[in-house]
């Protein structure tokens, strides 16, 4: 049983020859005295004429369904007068079977696969199929172009003389970073693993080793509640280098992304990308990674307010923080209801309010507006470019927490003009930069203290070393990300390659304990007094460049099998629970009964 040709391949020319083709029935058309049937493979699909007559079929017809896998053999014709199908790329082609073989008769789906009617199907129902879901052409297109990906970068890579080393997964519960998966040890009783979060640590081993330029295409694990842009399991182009500053990965990346869209869509990128100080995207933006395809920029407009009437900005004010401002462009219909989710969306992110003015029928109207002095009106006219139509949002607090909230508040207003037809943020303009001297360290609200912005193993600059000790809140990292359309498609840094700098860093920075620094960094502490190299590196994550390559929102549609919201399988129906045995064996107790 071999296929003399896929779907996709017969034509004109090929018409007289006799073929085996075997794929899915598409369609099946019953026009009386013959069966049309659309036969498809993951390359295309051909027309099969079946004659009801013909005995050598062998079986009964009427069991054939759509998606159903049949072989079949005959006669390569032309299609009929005035029958051909321009739309099709073997349209001008049908086999006239004369074998049939049945392999495998498909039962009544339990949704269509038919564009346009999938994507209504409700998405969980389509995870439980995942087999037959990704029969749909959208999907395959998005693997095909994630392979292409992947190859295209290993091509790259082996170019410019990376090792591709694979490096364990099971590795070891480490203080900072993500919420890790634990793997008990059935070896060691009491012990357990940690799945990696990233090969961070091995590659830096690696350049200590002497490797001085690996990559990977490395999964990686974390215990993360899911988004559009998040996964539990995911995969990351991960790449470290010896002997390198900050701008041999520029140079890299750039190399690599322009060969990649190159290869994937045939599109041209600019380089270099430009570089963005964090400080500055956050200014703007009000986000470190700004999605630059639209304007509707932050305003600081602080000293309009300094002697304001209106007590809430000048107390703002005067207790060093900033007002500031975003002007959403002909948004003045804005609902009560998406205005109060934009309310609360500010509240979560620590506002304690969102002033508006709503500049509409030729008047202002505002809750604020009573406090505004004419020429604090004129000053803002001014300064945010209020036309009649517009809506303008406030936010009174730190300089970081005013950017965080207006920058979540642009994006929610960009997404309300997308869906009143009066914004486009096109799809297919690619829009690249690097954020660049972000703090060494950063205030994290919910763990109550400082932590590494990017992880604790990247160098400060240079020039900022000397305030470490003095000021280290001021200090900026020697790190990087990538960002593409909004999304931080990749991150990485220099790193520190001296015992004591880390040292410095996890003792008095991060003010972890001796004793964990010990336990767990320990045996990196010692690699780096047995000559370690400068080295740096970064990850891009696949799934995310994948999914903007493939003009996809979310990155399940670009992951064969994801895992819901709740970090299920639907169609292995994992996590499962495991047997006493098993449990035994690991030395695990559960307390909640199944
Ligand atoms: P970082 O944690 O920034 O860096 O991760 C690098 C990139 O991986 C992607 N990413 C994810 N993609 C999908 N689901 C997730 N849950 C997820 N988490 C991260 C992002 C991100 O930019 N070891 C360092 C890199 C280095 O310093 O070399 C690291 O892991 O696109
Ligand atoms: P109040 O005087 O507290 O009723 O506030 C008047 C308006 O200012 C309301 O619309 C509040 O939502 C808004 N507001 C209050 N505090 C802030 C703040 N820190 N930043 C922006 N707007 C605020």
């Amino acid at each position: 049983m071999k296929r003399s040709h896929h779907c996709n391949a017969l034509r004109g020319i090929n018409i007289g020859e006799r073929v085996r083709l075997i794929g899915w029935i598409q369609s099946i058309r019953d026009h009386g005295g013959l069966i049309f049937i659309d036969l498809r493979d993951r390359e295309g699909i051909t027309q099969i004429v079946l004659d009801p007559k013909n005995e050598s079929y062998g079986k009964d017809l009427s069991m054939l369904r759509e998606e159903s896998v049949i072989e079949v053999g005959g006669i390569v014709e032309g299609r009929p007068e005035g029958t051909a199908n321009g739309q099709m790329a073997t349209g001008d082609i049908e086999i006239i079977a004369s074998e049939l073989k049945i392999h495998n008769v498909a039962e009544v789906l339990p949704f269509p696969l038919e564009d346009g009617k999938a994507e209504k199907v409700n998405e969980d129902l389509r995870l439980t199929y995942r087999y037959l879901d990704l029969r749909r052409p959208k999907n395959l297109r998005a693997l095909r172009l994630r392979h292409r990906i992947a190859h295209s970068v290993r091509n790259y890579l082996d170019g410019q003389d990376f090792i591709d080393v694979e490096l364990p997964y099971l590795f070891k519960t480490t203080p900072e970073g993500a919420r890790e998966f634990l793997v008990p040890s059935r070896q060691n009783p009491g012990s357990f693993y940690a799945l990696s979060q990233s090969p961070q640590q091995y590659k830096q081993m690696l350049m200590v080793a002497g490797i001085e330029r690996y990559y990977s295409l490395a999964r990686c694990f974390r215990d993360e509640d899911l988004r559009a842009d998040r996964q539990q399991e995911f995969t990351q182009i991960d790449l470290e280098m010896s002997f390198i500053d900050r701008e041999d990965i520029y140079a890299l990346i750039e190399g690599m992304m322009t060969v990649v869209f190159k290869d994937t869509l045939g599109r041209a990128i600019e380089t270099p990308f430009i570089r963005m100080p964090f400080r500055e995207a956050m200014e703007r933006f009000g986000s470190d990674k700004p999605d630059r395809r639209f304007s509707m920029e932050l305003v600081d407009i602080s000293p309009i307010f300094r002697r304001s009437d209106f007590k809430v900005f000048r107390d703002c004010l005067n207790g060093g923080g900033v007002i500031k401002a975003i002007n959403g462009k002909h948004l003045a219909d804005i609902t009560q209801g998406e205005l109060k989710n934009l309310e609360d969306l500010a509240k979560t992110f620590g506002a304690k309010g969102l002033a508006f003015i709503r500049a509409e029928h030729g008047e202002w109207k505002s809750p604020i507006l009573k406090f505004l002095s004419e020429e604090e009106r004129g000053a803002l006219r001014e300064q945010l470019d209020i036309e009649d139509g517009d809506m303008v949002f406030f936010a009174a607090s730190d300089w970081l927490r005013a950017s965080i909230i207006l920058g979540r508040i642009r994006l929610e207003v960009a997404r309300l003009l997308v869906k009143r037809g009066r914004l486009t943020i096109p799809r297919d303009q690619f829009d690249f930069l690097w954020v660049v001297d972000f703090p060494l360290i950063s205030f994290d609200e919910e763990q109550g203290r400082y932590v590494s912005t990017h992880h604790p193993f990247t160098a400060p600059l240079e020039e900022d070393a000397e305030k470490l000790k003095t000021d280290p809140l001021h200090v900026r990292a020697q790190h990087y990300d990538i960002v593409l359309n909004g999304f931080e498609i990749g991150g990485g840094s220099i790193r520190i390659h001296s015992r004591e700098l880390q040292s410095l860093v996890m003792e008095d920075l991060l003010k972890l304990d001796r004793q964990t620094i010990h336990d767990r960094f320990g045996y990196m502490l010692r690699a780096f007094q047995y000559g370690a190299p400068p080295h740096g590196g970064i990850a891009i994550g696949l799934d995310r460049l994948a999914a903007i390559i493939c003009g996809e929102d979310s990155i399940r549609e670009v992951i064969a099998f994801p895992k819901t919201q709740k970090g299920q399988d639907l169609m292995a129906q994992s996590p499962s629970s495991a047997s006493e045995k098993q449990l035994r064996e690991l030395h695990i107790r559960t307390v909640i009964p199944h």
